[in-house]
């Protein structure tokens, strides 16, 4: 069959990668793709939100199946166009991903049905929104209500952090029209983890777990960021925090969905914190995760087209998950100045002796062929991937290959996978 991935991050090449090894794909696209997924894919030069023309490029070429990466096609409606015009598209639909697209809309659908998250208020004046964190207590956590590429939670310590974040959210529009509306949330503690799941609506099929660090710097400080590294297994979810997870968040979640008219087909991510047992959702995202689908899929052992077939079928429950005992780690290599600004087309050397290291697999996100060089084409570059026994040989695997990329400028942070260290095994 042929495939069509759209995106061009690491997320999409992980899936690219993957998709590569079913023997029931022929030929691999992807749109817009990278330097790295053209090693694999035949790139088309469409950008991932061009709904219209994303669409014709499917049907022209009789795409079997369309996979959608990122959150703004899907809350633009690209899996809707495609059904329309019968052909098969894996996602969210549009109504279904405004549980990505608006913080508010997920928050009050928690509330209505009891799903456990952080006490909020939600404003759509600035006034309001300053006159209440003046009255709270910090810290506290402000965020624009659409999208804003992971940037728009500004985790507050200080109220003139927060009167700054209500400030650059609303009047100074730093993320558009993300910013029309903001949450101001009760900052949670605890322990994060990325609970993803396949479903077609009914079924509920858990991926293993994971854990993102979205902050830039080591100890998660700084700003945050699309996702700095993940690994997976992650063991803050416990035997019983799976089970509570899904009993109290994902079942009910994907249950409330069809309720209110939008049922939920593709990979819904919970973003937990976990304290004293007990997880709270602090965002959901209406596909994989970038970087958490990379080492994920890294030890996925089901060829993944039956499984996206099951979920677009509503056959899902027929489906068992198989995964490598193993763990692996992603660590995401970054412009200098992201998540700020940074310069893009620096030359990037390493690639070659880095792949060598034992278990590795390097996933390109922000890169470009210049002639014979491939440079920096983004703010996440690469996410080198690794697998070891367990997550110390992951992690020490993922290093070495890191350790021999170098382009001016590049960030990385030196203590993924630290936290899963602590447990012990
Ligand atoms: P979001 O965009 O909602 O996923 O938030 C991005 C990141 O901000 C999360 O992964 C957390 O690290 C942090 N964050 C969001 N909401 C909260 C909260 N209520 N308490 C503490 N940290 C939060
Ligand atoms: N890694 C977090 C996200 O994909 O949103």
């Amino acid at each position: 069959m042929k495939i069509l991935v759209v995106g061009s991050g690491g997320r999409e090449h992980a899936l690219v990668w993957k998709l590569a090894q079913s023997p029931r794909v022929k030929l691999l696209y992807a749109a817009p793709g990278n330097a790295g997924i053209a090693e694999q894919a035949e790139c088309v030069p469409v950008g991932a939100t061009d709904v219209p023309a994303l669409a014709l490029f499917a049907e022209k070429e009789r795409i079997d199946l369309t996979v959608v990466g990122p959150e703004v096609p899907l809350t633009l409606g690209l899996v809707d166009e495609l059904h329309r015009r019968g052909l098969r598209a894996f996602g969210a639909s549009r109504a279904a991903a405004q549980i990505e697209g608006s913080k508010a809309f997920a928050k009050a659908l928690m509330v209505k049905y009891g799903i456990p998250t952080a006490a909020f208020r939600e404003f759509s004046e600035p006034d309001a929104a300053l006159a209440y964190v003046r009255e709270r207590r910090v810290p506290i956590v402000v965020k624009a209500d659409g999208l804003a590429a992971g940037k728009g939670a500004l985790v507050c310590r200080t109220l003139a952090d927060a009167v700054a974040a209500v400030r650059l959210i609303m009047e100074q529009r730093a993320f558009g029209e993300a910013g029309d509306r903001v949450v101001v949330e009760e900052c949670l503690e605890g322990e994060e983890a990325s609970f993803l799941a396949f479903t077609d609506g009914k079924t509920v099929l858990p991926l293993a777990s994971a854990q993102d660090h979205k902050p830039i710097y080591d100890n998660d400080e700084g700003p945050n960021t699309g996702g700095m590294g993940a690994y997976s297994p992650a063991p803050v979810v416990s035997a019983a925090l799976h089970r509570q997870i899904m009993d109290r968040v994902m079942v009910p979640t994907v249950r409330a969905m069809a309720a209110e008219g939008r049922p939920y087909r593709g990979v819904l991510y919970a973003g937990v914190m976990i304290k004293d047992g007990e997880a709270k959702v602090l965002e959901f995202n209406a596909r994989f995760g970038d970087p958490e689908a990379q080492p994920l899929l890294l030890r996925m052992d089901n060829d993944l087209v039956p499984v996206l077939e099951a979920v677009l079928d509503g056959r899902l429950h027929e489906v068992t998950l198989q995964w490598k005992e193993d763990a692996a780690v992603c660590v995401a290599m970054a412009s200098g100045g992201y998540p700020g600004t940074y310069q893009k087309g620096k030359v990037i050397h390493g690639l070659e002796e880095a792949a060598k290291v034992d278990g590795v697999v390097i996933f390109h996100a922000g890169t470009a062929r210049r002639g014979a060089h491939l440079v920096t084409d983004g703010g996440r570059v690469l996410g080198v991937t690794g697998r070891g026994r367990d997550v110390r040989e992951a992690i020490a695997r993922t290093y070495e290959a890191v350790r021999r990329i170098t382009w001016e400028g590049a960030h990385f942070r030196s203590d993924i996978g630290a936290k899963a260290l602590r447990y012990p095994r």
